[in-house]
């Protein structure tokens, strides 16, 4: 569910119209709905109602301040995995109370960072990361709170490069050495342990591999209260998957997965936190194109948008599907044709959809990437020196520009020439 809906033959953006905004900032661009960001957030709430829980809306997915402070004026907490996101949360309006770091690579620096602003907890992900912080907290005259990640050994049946409870992966201590991990945790003086921790993967489209997660944390709970461990919170970090292409089957619906965690974790009558990131985000976001050319190939159509692969990489990096649509709507009798959808980047892998049944569009028209509102934006880079693009919200009639789009001379005043090249 969205808010990107057709009015009057033109898609708009809540009660935007979308060719209103290409005017205003120039294509290409990301567009996101106050609306629908927030009635995701309400659909977590919703489906958690009666625990005691914490939203912690997964910066990664996008950390722009304006979609962060949307989601903090709800209350949402925030899910960070470097001292950059730390300062993002912190900057929307998140209470430092209500943010949890995680991350395999964490740095000292990072650490004293969050403790100083007093976050909630720390998802530990290793020994020597356990070391590392207990070392800071000391110094520093603290304790940090912490949970550790556990590695569940489970496959949660999505992309390779987004699939993280494997034992192969490369996150979270194994489940089997759990207790002996928190055994050491308890001896450390700068360490307060304070719950478990998992998170196994990211485009879940089946509520199975979470089932066999949180039996296994469940599981685990018992045995390390047993081990005289006070497990007070469980964070079950993110991961819920959207519908990518409206023809397939809708994954599964985030108030059958607030019903799995009370089944399988209520018992424990322990805090509940979760981290989602692109339930939340992703269909609240649109990457607006214009067509530059129509080509014709041997044997296929082309269509070179002004959008590429630096902007929206999850097609090149992970085959990813996201649906494309015309901005101006086309007539239930306008006929349909296969054209690969296309960059200007030099790469091949610069394709963002082959054979795709569109309507007729020519140089100048607009289209939409829908899904575009998680892993769109903060994965963007300037390869081929494309400025990034800007980002724009709306609320209702309004619509602002969050992030600018830099001009060229912004873009090359972060180069330096060292001084020895001025010499003649
Ligand atoms: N918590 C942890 C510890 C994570 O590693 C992640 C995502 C999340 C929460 C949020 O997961 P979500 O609810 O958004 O699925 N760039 C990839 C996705 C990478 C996800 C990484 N971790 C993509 O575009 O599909």
């Amino acid at each position: 569910m969205d808010h990107f809906t057709y009015r009057d033959g033109l898609l708009n953006a809540e009660e935007v119209p979308i060719p209103l905004i290409a005017e205003s900032v120039g294509t290409p661009f990301y567009v996101y709905s106050t609306a629908t960001l927030e009635r995701h957030y309400r659909v977590f709430e919703e489906a958690l109602e009666g625990t005691d829980h914490l939203i912690a809306y997964s910066l990664k997915a996008n950390g722009n301040l304006a979609v962060v402070a949307t989601l903090a004026r709800l209350g949402a907490g925030a899910d960070v995995v470097s001292g950059g996101e730390l300062a993002r949360a912190l900057a929307a309006g998140v209470p430092a109370d209500r943010i949890v770091f995680s991350g395999v690579g964490k740095t000292s620096d990072e650490m004293r960072e969050a403790l100083r602003v007093g976050i909630r907890q720390f998802n530990v992900e290793s020994e020597p990361e356990l070391e590392a912080l207990d070392q800071v907290a000391r110094a520093m005259g603290k304790r940090a709170a912490v949970t550790i990640r556990v590695n569940p050994d489970v496959d949660a049946q999505t992309h390779e490069k987004i699939s993280t409870g494997k034992a192969e992966n490369k996150f979270g201590v194994p489940i089997s050495r759990a207790r002996q991990v928190y055994a050491h945790a308890g001896a450390l003086e700068g360490i307060d342990i304070v719950g478990v921790d998992v998170h196994i993967g990211s485009q879940l489209t089946d509520l199975a591999p979470y089932e066999s997660a949180f039996t296994k944390v469940a599981e685990l709970t018992e045995l390390l209260r047993a081990d005289g461990h006070d497990i007070r919170r469980l964070d079950l970090g993110g991961g819920l998957g959207i519908p990518y292409q409206r023809s397939n089957a809708a994954p599964p619906l985030p108030f059958d997965y607030g019903a799995l965690i009370k089944r399988t974790v209520g018992h424990l009558d322990c805090e509940i936190q979760i981290e989602p990131g692109r339930l939340i985000a992703g269909n609240a976001g649109l990457l607006v194109s214009s067509v530059i050319y129509r080509k014709e190939g041997e044997g296929r159509d082309f269509l070179v948008i002004d959008a590429a692969m630096n902007d929206l990489i999850r097609p090149a990096m992970y085959d990813a599907w996201h649906d494309i649509v015309p901005v101006r709507e086309p007539g239930s009798d306008q006929p349909v044709a296969p054209v690969d959808v296309v960059g200007p980047v030099c790469e091949t892998g610069d394709t963002f959809a082959r054979t795709r049944d569109l309507p007729l569009m020519e140089a100048g028209d607009l289209l939409a990437f829908r899904s575009a509102g998680a892993y769109g934006a903060v994965m963007s880079s300037e390869y081929n020196s494309r400025p990034l693009i800007p980002e724009v919200l709306v609320n209702g009639a309004e619509f602002a520009v969050i992030r600018e789009r830099p001009t060229y001379a912004e873009m090359l005043a972060r180069d330096t020439v060292p001084q020895w090249l001025h010499r003649p």
